[in-house]
């Protein structure tokens, strides 16, 4: 089979790895990849939003399946796109529709979902800017923290989390006033829960599913989640709370009747659906809706996945996802993402990246924001590269990327030491 694989990030290079390993893959594509995924396939440089040079590109290749990584295409309707033209009808795209990726594309939209199918979540109500002073009156009925969210993808930057009312009023005004552009036109005010997070996975043709394995990643850029909030500094899987009796919660109470309601509704989703969990008291909630994978989630996820992931999304495509076989591998993996100095904030690209060839064959490099310069590999953006490994623990796992996050080495790096303290 030929596959194109969209996006260009940590995510994408694990499922390059992963998918390159399967005996069904004649051909992969990425567009437009980093310098690592070169190594599991041939990047092509086309924007992942770019549907017509997708689609010229997928034509002329022959591609037969897209793999979509990020969720920017999925929300501005790549899924339809390929399927509504007769000339690329044919062509398996391994994501939800548009209506169905409002699920991430509208906190609003998944809000009310989920209340539809009384799948848990917090408390919640959503307000424009004319209904400014019915939001505050909300608000004093709640207690602090008081949770605000932007409606629309704005950036993983659309969640304010305030501790007094006055900051909640102040800000509440703000993001109705356009804070994150359209985003923030409908914001909704939330209960706060308080419980520990962890991220399930679940695949599916729209009818069947399998759970892959759940992950936690580490949001904050200091050493025991403190400090700004990245886009993930590691991640670790399995997570010791996420039980067999807590999984089965999460099953009957959140996964099914998200998959039952979608099929209710006519929503076709064919791919990835990310949960955003929370524990609270051994009481599974979701946070969020995504239509894609997770970052750096996927970097351990598929390092346990022992099946063909070929062969499942081969099932989701076809949809017979429920005939096919999900062997998952019992070992921990870990992964550590070294940073450039600055970020979440400002930082700097083009610093060369050594050491790369000296990592231990027992732990796997995924690239983030690298690209290629005269023969180098250069950093190209705040994340830069993970190190993942395996261990008979989390804690031999951690050592294992450690000695990896050590070895690679360039100007202003920096990372977690503490990934998985608090499991
Ligand atoms: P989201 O973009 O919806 O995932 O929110 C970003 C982060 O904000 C989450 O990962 C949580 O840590 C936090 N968060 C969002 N909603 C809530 C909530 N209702 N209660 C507590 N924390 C929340
Ligand atoms: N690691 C969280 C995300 O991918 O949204």
């Amino acid at each position: 089979m030929k596959i194109l694989l969209l996006g260009s990030g940590g995510r994408e290079h694990a499922l390059a790895w992963k998918i390159a390993q399967s005996s069904k893959v004649e051909k992969l594509f990425i567009a437009p990849g980093n310098a690592g995924t070169a190594n599991a396939g041939s990047n092509v440089n086309i924007k992942v939003n770019d549907f017509e040079a997708i689609k010229a590109f997928v034509v002329d290749n022959h591609i037969e399946m897209i793999v979509v990584g990020p969720e920017d295409p999925l929300v501005h309707g790549i899924y339809d796109y390929f399927k509504n033209d007769p000339v690329t009808a044919h062509i398996a795209v391994i994501g939800p529709s548009k209506d169905s990726a409002q699920l991430e594309g509208s906190k609003d939209f998944a809000k009310a979902f989920m209340m539809r199918h009384h799948i848990p979540t917090a408390e919640y109500k959503s307000f424009t800017a004319e209904q400014y002073h019915e939001g505050v009156a909300f608000m004093e009925t709640l207690q602090p923290p008081y949770v605000l969210k932007a409606d629309g993808l704005a950036a993983g930057k659309g969640v304010l989390i305030l501790n007094t009312l006055d900051e909640a009023k102040k800000e509440l005004k703000e993001m109705l006033n356009g804070m994150f552009g359209d985003a923030s036109r409908t914001v909704l005010i939330e209960e706060f829960l308080d419980g520990i997070e962890c991220s399930v996975f679940v695949i599916s043709d729209g009818k069947d599913y399998k759970i892959l394995p759940v992950a936690k990643d580490y949001k904050r850029i200091g050493e025991g989640n403190t400090g700004l909030n990245t886009g993930g500094m590691g991640a670790v899987s399995p997570v010791p709370f996420a039980s067999k009796d807590f999984m089965n919660k999460v099953d009957e109470r959140i996964i099914l009747p998200t998959i039952r309601g979608l099929q209710e509704e006519h929503l076709e989703y064919k791919g990835f659906i990310f949960l955003g969990l929370i524990n609270v008291k051994g009481e599974p909630k979701v946070i969020e809706y995504n239509c894609r994978m997770g970052d750096p989630e996927t970097e351990v996820v598929m390092l346990r996945i022992k099946s063909d992931l070929v062969e499942l999304l081969e099932g989701i495509a076809k949809g017979d996802l429920g005939k096919r076989q999900l062997e998952i591998d019992p070992r921990s993996a870990v992964t550590v993402m070294l940073v450039s100095g600055g970020y979440p904030q400002a930082y700097e690209k083009n610093k060369v990246i050594k050491g790369l060839d000296q990592v231990s064959p027992e732990s796997i490099v995924f690239h983030c924001g690298t690209k290629i310069i005269d023969g180098q590999i250069v950093t190209n953006g705040g994340r830069v590269i993970t190190v993942s490994s395996y261990g008979n623990n989390k804690e031999e796992a951690l050592a294992q990327s450690f000695i990896g996050a050590k070895t690679i080495t360039f100007d202003n790096k920096y990372f977690r030491s503490d990934i998985g303290f608090d499991l």
